[in-house]
């Protein structure tokens, strides 16, 4: 008689659980607990109502203009970061009583109805965000990006399989690092040699004929350099593979550009804990024996994200980002308001007759992640205890190149960069 593993018995069971609820109902995660009595079980079965623009609208309450919380600082980190403070107070109302359910998210089992329409929603909201065709799979894991940079080529590559990297800052060359143990990558180009402050001409690169696939940071968070426009792998079945973690959901991105999409959420959409795979599915099912069952995307896939306990309170956070930037009028808006932001601060910047300088070249600059320089470096930790005193904080680079960096991710409000654009004046005229 044919026995089945564990895992493949346990898969069976979570697949059919699904089949069943969503052939059933789900609730949804704004209506719920909404009754439907399902006839044929006799019980009563909260409704299905996955995902809409509109209906998002109503649950997180817009943020106003001017959002007067006399605690709150204006946090520049690049991650964890500054979240919108009308996602905070929304889960803030629902804590301890999540919708009429008489529990918080915390507590929730991540196989019962009320998180089942959490964890839906929040995909389908990225979904509708992203413009996420059919033929790809959302997933929302753990581990971070750094997990990515070794389950990405574990999932889609032998050992044997050539694979092209493009390096233009800490992250890509961590990913780069990283990918070595598990098939053989080619560093095609690497920014290093300039300090990291450009993106390649892309016709100028020689990418290997035979690599698997071509692997970028499309926001390098430490050096501020972001791709505005994306290579086309040359293996014309090969495919392209982002690390977006520091701009994910920041613009509209075409996703069938690429084969996978990965991003920790701790910068644009949410708490840190939850890192979200966006895969092309044709890529699932392909891992290396060796694969960690955590780190295989089929399993994962499988199981809708539920292989096991998920971090159900970040994906619920990341679920009320969504809402709130769906609210907002989806990612168009949203990468409006980004602009402006940045623009602000790098006139700022430009315009300081070299108080201040950004070392990276202005057609590739950030932006979510603005770094920049004094001219008399021994200002600088004047200039970060002041803005500090002012309630602008978390302004210093990253230890490894120094100076100022100001993360404006998406839940910084324009009031934030204005203010600290206000007192990089002032300082400015104190000591320039
Ligand atoms: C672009 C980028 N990739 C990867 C990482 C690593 O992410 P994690 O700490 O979630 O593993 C970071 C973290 O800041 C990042 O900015």
């Amino acid at each position: 008689m044919a026995t089945m593993s564990a895992t493949a018995a346990l898969g069976n069971l979570i697949n059919l659980h699904h089949r069943h609820l969503k052939s059933a109902t789900f609730p949804s995660a704004h209506s719920f607990p909404c009754t439907n009595t399902s006839a044929a079980a006799g019980k009563v079965i909260p409704r299905i109502s996955c995902s809409s623009a509109a209906t998002a609208a109503s649950a997180v309450q817009a943020q106003p203009a001017s959002d007067a919380s006399p605690d709150r600082v204006f946090n520049f980190a690049a991650g964890p970061a500054t979240l919108p403070v009308n996602v905070l107070r929304k889960a803030q109302d629902e804590l301890v009583d999540w919708r009429g359910s008489g529990m918080s998210v915390m507590e929730m089992s991540h196989r019962g109805k009320e998180f089942l329409s959490i964890i839906q929603k929040a995909e389908a909201d990225l979904r509708a965000l992203l413009n996420v065709p059919e033929d790809y799979a959302v997933l929302f894991l753990q581990g971070g990006a750094t997990t990515q940079f070794a389950a990405v080529p574990l999932n889609v590559c032998s050992p044997e399989d050539a694979v092209d990297y493009i390096v233009t800052g800490s992250w890509g060359d961590k990913a780069f690092k990283e990918v070595a143990k598990y098939c053989k990558p080619n560093l095609i180009w690497t920014g290093k040699p300039n300090k990291f402050t450009t993106i390649p001409n892309f016709d100028a690169i020689e990418q290997s004929l035979h690599a698997k696939c071509l692997h970028i940071c499309a926001n390098e968070t430490i050096h501020g350099v972001e791709f505005k426009n994306y290579p086309t792998p040359r293996n014309p079945s090969a495919f392209l593979v982002a690390d977006m973690s520091s701009n994910f959901c920041s613009k509209p991105v075409d996703v069938t550009k690429f084969g996978i999409i990965y991003a920790g959420a701790q910068k644009n959409v949410g708490p840190s804990g939850v890192t979200i795979v966006i895969i092309r599915k044709d890529l699932i099912g392909n891992a290396q024996e060796k694969t960690p069952v955590m780190l295989d995307y089929k399993i994962h896939s499988d199981n809708n994200s539920l292989y096991n306990t998920p971090p159900c309170y970040g994906i619920y956070m990341c679920g009320l980002v969504f809402e709130d930037l769906l609210a907002q009028g989806g990612l168009v808006e949203v990468e409006k308001k980004n602009r402006k932001k940045a623009e602000i601060l790098y006139d700022a910047i430009d315009s300081s007759n070299g108080f201040y300088k950004c070392p990276v070249e202005k057609s590739v600059r950030s932006l979510m992640n603005v770094p920049f320089t004094l001219c008399e470096p021994e200002l600088e930790g004047e200039f970060i205890k002041k803005a500090a005193a002012e309630k602008m904080v978390q302004l210093k680079g990253h230890r490894s190149v120094g100076g100022m960096r100001a993360s404006i991710y998406n839940a910084m409000p324009l009031a934030g960069v204005e203010k600290l654009v206000a007192f990089m004046k002032d300082f400015m005229a104190k000591h320039g």
